[in-house]
């Protein structure tokens, strides 16, 4: 059975003040709950208030990315060693929002995915496929290659643990989230082709996460999918109950 994780991706908001209140506010919220594993990803400038009101909770710490070589000239970025220093224990890596407006390409994002593991941080490897490939049906041709090109290195050994989340880029911030039987689909189709790369064993083990426009309202009816192991929440998670309304609909 694979316990369900709940991640918030806060994405560019919330400056290091207010970022402690927020996440001081979601571990009141939920420090009862031990059924799903919770993490935060507020943006680096917060990670270290975030890790400090997160102290002594169940909730985990995320970063929204990393740069692939561990240390030098590269201004502007950061690097896993940064990131696990301040008490990160995930990443999230090829959000669509990287993909797009920052051009990253599965291989760039299997370079960061392979640094990170290296470095002992567990990746959230984003995909999900634009409203122009969905209509033109080449979903699944999307995903196939994006989830092919950010493990193709890996051993499986190495896989083993990496979480992905499917997040189609026309449900995010637009309130249109998939309906749970198309979630589904595209979920069990990533599974699918998990077993083919690593193996079935691993692909049941493998925690497979929505995202895009999650809410309290439509989260259970998601959650409730045979392969939709969790969400990867971006404006709800700005919001305490949001966010712990989300994590109630997954126990
Ligand atoms: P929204 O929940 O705002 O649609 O964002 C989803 C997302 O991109 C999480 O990474």
């Amino acid at each position: 059975m694979r316990k369900k994780i709940i991640a918030g991706n806060w994405k560019m908001n919330k400056n290091h003040t207010e970022s402690g209140t927020l996440a001081q506010s979601i571990v009141e919220k939920v420090s009862g709950i031990r059924g799903v594993d919770v993490v935060l990803c507020p943006p680096f400038t917060s990670l270290s208030p975030v890790g400090e009101a997160i102290k002594g909770s169940t909730v985990a710490l995320g970063a929204q990315n990393m740069h692939w070589e561990k240390e030098g000239a590269y201004t502007g970025e950061i690097s896993a060693n940064m990131l696990l220093t301040l008490g990160c224990q995930f990443v999230i890596l090829g959000h669509s929002e990287r993909r797009a407006y920052f051009h990253e390409s599965d291989e760039i994002v299997a370079k960061k995915v392979n640094a990170a593991i290296q470095a002992g941080l567990t990746p959230i490897v984003c995909v999900g496929e634009t409203r122009e490939e969905r209509e033109k049906e080449i979903t699944k041709e999307v995903v196939k290659r994006q989830v092919t090109g950010a493990f193709r290195e890996l051993t499986a050994d190495e896989f083993e643990g990496t979480v992905i989340a499917y997040e189609p880029v026309w449900a995010i911030g637009t309130g249109l989230t998939a309906t749970s039987e198309q979630a589904q689909e595209v979920h069990e189709f990533i599974r699918r082709h998990i077993a083919g790369m690593f193996g079935s064993d691993l692909a049941e083990s493998t925690r497979i996460q929505y995202g895009g426009s999650m809410k309290p309202g439509n989260a259970r009816e998601l959650l409730a999918q045979a392969d939709i192991d969790g969400g990867l929440i971006g404006g709800a998670a700005l919001d305490a109950g949001s966010f712990e309304g989300i994590i109630r609909a997954a126990l």
